[in-house]
């Protein structure tokens, strides 16, 4: 069953029943303001942190779905009949149904906008929320027209539900929340403020003056109402009231008088700031219905120069679709809002995970060179100077030029933290953080050309400053001391698997990881001159001999072992005989046969594949065991024990493409795409645009049931699996490599990709049928070596190029 379209046209995804079972979110937001939105209206918003800078409450997981949002109500003011232009919170019964006179919804989300619409009793409305580039505001941008052929008095309500700003707080200690703020009404304008923190407010206004308001949230909605039926949108008229404590909201209601065939238009401004300094010249701003549509228009142009970096046409209508628009939204999502906030995390941690950032900046670069290297740096800063990277942190704590906010005494003792207590010792490391960082430095270095960039000296998390270069030696370094006697990585907290705890064992997984981030460095060390090139490729020989001789099981590579010295992950095993995470590693890190990369993806597919992607593990652990970690705790096919876990999925499309199958490696892409799971909504349950972060596997009852959209490093890896793998088109230091690795039945496909200044048009012709193998190569119509990089061209040039496979 579908709910929705892609429309490939507008670059968006049309909901075209708004009672999908599960809320489908967007992010709107590209700054500091970000707002959580589903197609339904609900989520929430915050100013920079989903911890701390909280503007709108949310009720997470709660009865009904996706309850507060940010809601416009029409109110009929002829018979007191009330709708809301999204579908929810009023919930009319639906046309769609059969419902004689029913309501007609869609929601459309978009890159970084979402649009409401509903016709109901010949009233059209539409509600487009953004978030503009430079402003911390939300605009909605609200249209009513009058399609019956009687004039139309209608009551048209804004309302928001106002968060205090930490959310420990707001959810935990309601003696702050409810009696530390309060809301005033004055020019329009409703403000939220926090009398004790008095650089904290937040605002919402409209276009045109109001006829009535409300900011508390119980004058609005009343006693024993909720969203669904306001006691001030029934009556057409809010109570004029606010007041220093209780439950903040900011409700506007106007009253608009519709001719026949007559539209109006009004503005709803959410925002962040106090109403004198921000507020009013907010809403003068955006009361000109002309800044209005040049924001959108310059939102769009913001999205599409970031597609216009990289597009693809390819004869894969859903992986067009997808990395075109939809891969790249999320991955840039994950880059620029992190891993907390959406409807499953909802924002009670802050900063960044050292593991999930350090991957996903890998991704964007392209597209998003600024926040890259801005995360880049605040990774390089959370490193420890023995290596390894603090798992989970603040940047802000470690940035010289972060902002800090007045101390004021608070009447609850909080014991104050020193920069010391940050920095956790080798009992909280996780054995992989720190390798991530280094691929990702040198694929930013490729990307911008930036080679100065290894030589700028960042400080490690505990002050000392070396430089970039040397960040990236201590990280291999760490790695390198923290084997065991057979010369297997040790297994610390945890590795990329946050559930397989192999403190005291040992891990395949890192020792990978730690060849791959070696081979990395190895790739700028080495046309650099650097002086430790030797002792690097003697680190790498000395990995692969271990890998060959300790951790091939037969016929895929095992696990690793426990601090009891049991192995893991071999076919000898009961349970866990064989996992996903690490068979690609060897493949990708360059350290083993293409007999045992093509032996472990074939026992990939065979014990792990099914039709919604590869499972985790198999078979499920049933037996909980603590030396192999908490994944033994998990019930079978759900999360890290036998679910489809989405991220991983990626790796194996990647060692395929290296190993010349690209019939397999799309073969693996499609299994888990969500694109192709839009007319299977009754199993998915997750919106098909969005990557989530596992599926249920076949050992459970839900199999097929997809969890925990958005928040995932799947997007990232998948974009960089597609773009640079399968359709081949990599940057290295001195020149673009042109590889691709694509199913035999293709013809070809085109790539328009901008790197480093220039734009290079590259189309791949497939005469024979073959997967892999350029065996011809124009630039700009002059044949060159097809083994051979193509080198750089100055800025701005339009470079042709035609690879031929063959
Ligand atoms: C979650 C974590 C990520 C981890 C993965 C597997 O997605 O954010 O860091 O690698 O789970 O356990």
């Amino acid at each position: 069953m579908r709910y929705g379209h892609f429309d490939v046209e507008a670059d968006e995804y049309v909901i075209e029943r708004p009672d999908v079972p599960v809320s489908w979110t967007n992010y709107l937001g590209t700054k500091n303001l970000c707002t959580v939105l589903s197609h339904n209206a609900g989520g929430y918003s915050y100013c920079r942190s989903s911890q701390q800078g909280r503007i709108t409450r949310f009720r997470p997981n709660g009865v009904p779905l996706d309850r507060p949002g940010h809601y416009v109500y029409l109110r009929d003011d002829a018979d007191g009949d009330v709708w809301s232009v999204s579908w929810q919170p009023v919930g009319k019964p639906l046309a769609a149904d059969g419902v004689p006179d029913g309501a007609e919804y869609t929601a459309a989300h978009g890159l970084g906008y979402t649009r409401f619409e509903s016709a109901y009793r010949g009233i059209r409305a539409t509600q487009t929320v953004f978030v503009p580039l430079d402003d911390d505001v939300e605009v909605w941008d609200v249209v009513v027209h009058n399609d019956s052929d009687a004039r139309r008095e209608l009551t048209v309500a804004g309302y928001v539900e106002f968060s205090f700003h930490t959310i420990t707080i707001d959810n935990e200690n309601l003696q702050m929340s409810l009696y530390a703020s309060g809301s005033s009404y004055a020019d329009g304008i409703i403000e939220e403020d926090f009398h004790y923190e008095p650089w904290t407010f937040h605002f919402f206004a409209s276009s045109r003056t109001p006829d009535s308001y409300d900011s508390l949230r119980e004058e609005f909605v009343g006693p024993y109402r909720t969203e669904a039926n306001p006691i001030a949108v029934e009556r057409g008229h809010g109570s004029n009231r606010s007041g220093t404590t209780q439950n903040q909201c900011g409700a506007l209601l106007h009253k608009v008088a519709l001719e026949p065939g007559e539209s109006a238009r009004l503005v709803f401004l959410l925002g962040y700031g106090s109403r004198d300094a921000v507020g009013r010249a907010m809403r003068d701003k955006y009361a000109d219905l002309a800044t209005v549509d040049a924001e959108r228009a310059r939102l769009r142009a913001h999205w599409r120069a970031k597609q216009d970096r990289l597009r693809i046409r390819t004869p894969h209508e859903g992986m067009d679709t997808m990395i075109n628009t939809w891969t790249l939204l999320q991955a840039e999502t994950c880059v620029q809002w992190s891993r907390f906030a959406s409807f499953v995390e909802v924002g009670g941690r802050n900063g960044l995970g050292f593991r999930d950032t350090a991957q996903d900046v890998m991704s964007v670069i392209h597209s998003n060179p600024t926040k890259t290297r801005q995360r880049i740096l605040e990774l390089l800063r959370a490193q420890t100077e023995a290596g390894y990277g603090l798992h989970l942190f603040d940047p802000a704590a470690f940035d010289p030029d972060a902002p800090r906010l007045p101390d004021v005494p608070s009447p609850t003792i909080v014991p104050t933290r020193s920069r010391g207590d940050l920095i956790h010792g080798l009992a909280d490391t996780c054995s992989d953080d720190h390798l991530w960082l280094v691929p990702s430095v040198v694929e930013y270095v490729k990307e911008t050309g930036d080679v100065a960039f290894l030589d700028e000296v960042v400080p490690f998390a505990e002050g000392t400053p070396a430089t970039v270069y040397e960040h990236l030696l201590r990280a291999i370094d760490f790695s390198s001391a923290q084997v065991g006697e057979n010369g297997v990585a040790l297994g610390l907290r945890a590795d990329w698997n946050d559930c397989l705890n192999l403190g005291g064992g040992q891990t395949a997984l890192v020792t990978f990881l730690h060849a791959w981030a070696i081979r990395a460095l190895l790739d700028v060390a080495r046309p650099l001159g650097r002086a430790d090139v030797g002792r690097l490729e003697a680190e790498l020989e000395r990995i692969a001999t271990v890998a060959d001789a300790e951790l091939w099981d037969g016929e895929w590579w095992i696990r690793g072992y426990t601090r009891d010295g049991v192995t893991i992950g071999s076919a000898a095993n009961e349970e866990g005989k064989i996992f996903l995470e690490h068979q690609a590693w060897p493949v990708i890190a360059g350290i083993t046969t293409p007999e045992r990369g093509r032996a472990s993806m074939d026992a990939v597919r065979r014990l792990l594949g099914s039709r919604y992607g590869n499972h985790l593990n198999w078979p499920a652990f049933t037996k909980v065991d603590d030396t192999v970690g908490f994944v033994t705790r998990v019930y079978p096919g759900i999360k890290e024990n036998a679910a489809i876990f989405s991220h991983p999925n990626a790796w194996p499309i990647i060692a395929e493409a290296l190993l010349g199958r690209g019939d397999e490696a799309v073969a693996f892409y499609d299994a888990i795409l969500p694109y192709h799971q839009n007319d299977n909504v009754e199993v998915r349950g997750a919106e098909p645009y969005a990557y989530v972060q596992f599926i249920y596997g076949r050992d459970h009852e839900q199999f097929g049931k997809a969890q925990n959209p958005w928040l995932t490093g799947t997007a990232g890896w998948m974009y960089t699996a597609v773009t640079k793998y399968v359709l081949g088109v990599r940057p290295g230091l001195d020149g673009l490599v042109v590889d691709p690795s694509i199913p035999r039945d293709w013809d070809g496909f085109e790539m328009q990709r901008v790197w480093r200044g220039a734009t290079y048009t590259i189309e791949v012709r497939n005469p024979g049928h073959v997967s892999r193998g350029v065996v011809a190569l124009e630039v700009d119509g002059a044949p060159q070596d097809p083994a051979a990089p193509i080198a750089p061209r100055p800025d701005g040039a339009r470079v042709r190029v035609v690879a031929t496979l063959g």
